[in-house]
């Protein structure tokens, strides 16, 4: 059982790619900022889990094996309640990072 913390493209691409496998069983947790999301391609839960108490409680809750934090680089405060909840219930957590900028020829950064 896999729960994956989305609100990207990554993750929804992701949640995709893991729902083909019939040894996985996913659900995509989404903040609910956006009012009709596209369809994520796996079970969606909605809405905060109440900080990093309440998503330790909903792992243990509903018997989740693996922790994967696919959310926006911006989203600073889910990431760091993933990354103590996992620590919290024992959990594996696989944090997917976008990579930085890196300055290469012909760039005008402003
Ligand atoms: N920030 C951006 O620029 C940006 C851009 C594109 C997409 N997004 C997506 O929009 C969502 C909210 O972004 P944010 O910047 O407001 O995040 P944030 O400041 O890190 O999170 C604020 C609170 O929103 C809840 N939350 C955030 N992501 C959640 C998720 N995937 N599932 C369930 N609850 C979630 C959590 O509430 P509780 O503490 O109650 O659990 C969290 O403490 C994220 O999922 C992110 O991937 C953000």
């Amino acid at each position: 059982r896999i729960l994956i913390l989305g609100g990207t493209t990554e993750a929804r691409q992701l949640a995709g790619k893991l729902a083909r496998r019939d040894d996985f069983s996913v659900t995509l947790s989404l903040a609910g900022r956006t009012e009709s999301p596209v369809a994520q391609g796996v079970p969606v839960r909605v809405g905060g889990f109440g900080g990093a108490e309440g998503l330790a409680a909903y792992l243990r809750g509903e018997h989740i094996c693996l922790l994967i934090d696919a959310t926006h680089p911006y989203a600073a405060r889910i990431s760091a309640n993933a990354a103590a909840a996992a620590k919290q219930v024992g959990m594996p957590i696989l944090a997917l990072r976008r990579p930085g900028w890196e300055p290469v020829a012909g760039d005008r950064w402003t």
